[in-house]
């Protein structure tokens, strides 16, 4: 039968509980999601900061769609580029101290519109091992030739960039790890790129607006050649920008097809963007209260219960089977508390996880439920 693969793919999903499906959000707000008539704590969301509703973004983004619409209307290149994409981009240049900035429909297009772009013949890619979809698949979509070093391996990095002197290097990671939440070691991959005379490009999908005192991301720890982050977290809209030098925005714009043949994102959204990103940089309690609270879970834990350690929003409990994790975020969800079971292959096999997600808009006893929670459903489990 054609297309056979549809269905066996499908039924071998069901039979190692890795079938994925859309739930429908009725509302949502950093701590609260409805669901299906009922209402969690969301320890699922990417609103990291809290800013998602908040009436100087809703209200930035009603001007915006009065003043410029809702929609681009054509591609950046063609009648696309509107002054509010050029006014966030001067913002997102001061915030992060960068020459130059442009803006993608998603972090996703971003990351595939540079790696295809700069993934010549004569490019080698360095990547984290724990590097998002959207990076491998960007890289071994081009050109280039593609090796992951072992995560955070900076003996491993070096020895391969030392393999290659003659090849345009570039190491690509992520600033924190999506699933885990640990860092990427910045200073010691700025130290091998100028030692290598590598470029480094790192994606802060999670670091932005979290890390920094202006939540300004990785950059706050070390010079990056290219940064590139989505709005769709911490900063509580949509599309991604990538920050680098004049002549690598000069070369993207002419040859980053996703760049070129794409809608430039809604202008509103943009305009709202300028407000988020203003938040971000003045309200420094909100990074000060995820804190906060990161350290309450992790002593409210019990000590047997593995975090992984972090200094992000991210919070990663590896339980290792996928049927494991599945049960046990059924079981937290029968208790009110959403919290997403990770499984591959978006983890290695075996070491499927909870990630909670601790956002400023959480409180003390929203994280002690949850450890008490957590701290049941692993003793009922042993
Ligand atoms: C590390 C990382 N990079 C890129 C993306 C993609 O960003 P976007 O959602 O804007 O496509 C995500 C998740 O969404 C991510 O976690």
């Amino acid at each position: 039968m054609a297309f056979s693969f549809i269905e066996q793919k499908l039924a071998q999903q069901r039979e190692h509980a890795l079938y994925r499906s859309t739930k429908c959000v009725e509302s949502q707000n950093a701590r609260e999601v409805s669901i299906a008539g009922k209402t969690y704590l969301n320890f699922s969301s990417n609103d990291y900061l809290g800013l998602n509703n908040h009436p100087e973004i809703n209200k930035a983004m009603q001007e915006g769609a009065d003043r410029f619409g809702t929609c681009a209307s054509a591609s950046s290149l063609i009648t696309g580029y509107h002054y509010a994409h050029q006014s966030l981009e001067n913002d997102i240049c001061t915030w992060l101290n960068k020459p130059k900035c442009l803006l993608f429909s998603s972090g996703f297009a971003a990351n595939q519109g540079v790696l295809d772009a700069l993934g010549e013949p004569n490019t080698n890619y360095w990547l984290d091992k724990l590097s998002h979809a959207s990076l491998i698949d960007g890289a071994l979509a081009s050109k280039a030739r593609t090796k992951r070093f072992l995560h955070n391996d900076m003996q491993q990095l070096d020895t391969f960039l030392s393999s290659s002197p003659e090849k345009d290097n570039v190491i690509i990671s992520e600033g924190v790890f999506s699933m885990d939440g640990d860092q990427a070691n910045l200073s010691s991959i700025s130290q091998l790129a100028k030692k290598h005379k590598a470029l480094t490009y790192i994606d802060d999908a999670h670091s932005i607006g979290v890390k920094g005192k202006f939540g300004e991301g990785s950059l706050s720890q070390a010079p990056i050649d290219m940064v590139m982050a989505t709005f769709g977290k911490a900063l509580a809209t949509s599309g991604a920008f990538v920050v680098c030098n004049e002549d690598i925005y000069e070369y993207l714009v002419n040859f980053s097809r996703h760049y070129i043949y794409s809608t430039a994102i809604s202008p509103a959204v943009a305009w709202a963007t300028k407000a988020s990103i203003k938040l971000a940089q003045q309200e420094q309690w909100r990074r000060d209260k995820i804190s906060e609270l990161s350290y309450l879970l992790s002593t409210t834990l019990n000590n047997d219960i593995e975090l992984i350690k972090t200094e992000s929003s991210i919070h990663a409990i590896v339980l290792g089977s996928a049927s494991k994790t599945l049960n046990t975020s059924e079981k937290l969800k029968e208790n009110g508390i959403w919290v997403t079971a990770i499984r591959p292959p978006t983890v290695a096999k075996n070491s499927s996880r909870l990630r909670v997600t601790i956002t400023a808009s959480h409180n003390a006893n929203d994280i002690k439920y949850l450890a008490s929670n957590i701290n049941k459903a692993f003793l009922n489990g042993k």
